[in-house]
């Protein structure tokens, strides 16, 4: 029987958080979940949203959790209420979901390009949004379109701080944007986004911390250049689930960015395993008909394998692999299981997967099932 589907946010762990479960919701057992089902363990969860939030605290900065991983405007809802100071989004179209479910303080991650610039000049005339630019024509653009609505957007500017992807390289050229944006009518100068993307998963764990403090230095470095020219800049804000703890201890730092780890996944548990694994996938036994594998109904559209494919839980020995769009072999099981048995994988990449789901069914720490949460903002990458 499936389970009736709630409205974004109708019910997250309803107990701990005090939100209400769907008056027509009816409590199952795990055996009705449908299958592939996206499970999200609520203690888990909550067990890590408390811990970050903790740990910003005790560092005295900001956390402004990045949503593009759990896209639930519920969950970000418990992250401010435990202290993040707003939320991070990767795209506008995600902003005007978590906008329009009551989340008021948002920093688009993405820069604006000129075909969807109107959508974040709306958005910053209902909310608090920030946006994040690394090239003068489109922030003189911005600055247009939010002026002539009279409003002003917030702007971080991008800098490149070895991740290569967007951002003006740390530095004097930094300078040359900021001025532009601190003169142009319509932005205001909000400070300055430095994500160091490259370095999350970097092992030995000596290594990475090294080189994350070494991009905060070049990210305070820019600051005072920027200062120097009598410009103030209020916030600094940078880093992912694998540096937070590093960035937490710089002062060059103020605010932090991390989204994974209020699920975590495969591959960032081996990076940062004080965070536990709150994600997983429920896939149903289809056929033991071959010899070499469980064949499974969880292949490329229920787990996305950008980083490996998922690991099964509690067998070390089994490995998982796809076996077409609907299908995926997990070999080293061999007479445990029956068909129609389930097996619960841990995604590889928990941003990827969870994208690929409308909702995820809830469940406790002692496999109770306790409702289901729309994943609000999957596919909102426009
Ligand atoms: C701009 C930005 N900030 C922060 C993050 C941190 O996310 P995570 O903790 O999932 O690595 C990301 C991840 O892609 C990002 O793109």
């Amino acid at each position: 029987m499936p389970l009736p589907c709630a409205a974004a946010g109708a019910c997250l762990s309803p107990r701990s958080v005090g939100l209400n479960v769907a008056a027509d919701y009816r409590f199952v057992q795990l055996d009705e979940v449908q299958t592939p089902a996206l499970l999200l363990n609520v203690d888990a969860l909550e067990r890590n949203l408390a811990r970050m939030a903790k740990l910003a605290r005790g560092g005295g900065k900001a956390l402004r959790p990045h949503n593009k991983t759990h896209k639930s405007p519920v969950i970000a809802k418990k992250q401010m209420a435990l202290g993040a100071v707003g939320i991070c989004t990767a795209k506008v179209g995600e902003a005007e979901i978590m906008v329009a479910n009551g989340v008021a303080d948002v920093l688009i991650t993405s820069e604006p390009v000129p075909r969807n610039m109107d959508r974040f000049v709306a958005l910053a005339a209902k909310a608090k949004i920030a946006a994040t630019v690394d090239d003068a024509e489109i922030a003189r653009e911005l600055g247009r379109r939010a002026g002539a609505r009279g409003i002003e957007i917030a702007i971080l500017v991008d800098v490149n701080v070895g991740q290569e992807r967007t951002g003006v390289d740390a530095g004097p050229d930094v300078l040359r944007l900021v001025e532009l944006v601190f003169k142009t009518k319509g932005l205001r100068f909000a400070g300055l986004q430095g994500y160091e993307g490259h370095l999350q998963s970097r092992m030995p764990e000596t290594e990475r911390r090294a080189l994350a403090c070494a991009a905060y230095d070049r990210l305070g470095e820019t600051k005072v250049l920027i200062e120097d020219a009598g410009i103030a800049v209020p916030t600094i804000t940078t880093a992912g689930t694998g540096t937070a703890r590093f960035a937490l201890e710089h002062a060059a730092v103020n605010e932090i960015q991390p989204g994974s780890y209020c699920v975590m996944d495969s591959s960032y548990g081996a990076v940062e395993p004080s965070f536990e694994n709150a994600l997983f996938i429920l896939t149903s036994v289809l056929s033991l008909n071959r010899r070499d594998a469980l064949v499974v109904d969880a292949g490329w559209k229920a787990a996305s394998t950008d980083s490996g494919v998922p690991k099964v839980r509690d067998h070390p020995e089994a490995t998982y692999k796809e076996a077409g769009d609907e299908h995926g072999k997990i070999a080293g099981l061999a007479g445990t299981h029956r068909a129609g048995d389930v097996v619960w994988l841990v995604p590889s990449h928990c941003d990827t997967t969870i994208n690929l789901y409308d909702k995820y069914i809830l469940v406790r720490d002692d496999g109770t099932v306790e409702g289901e949460l729309a994943i609000a903002t999957r596919g909102k990458s426009a």
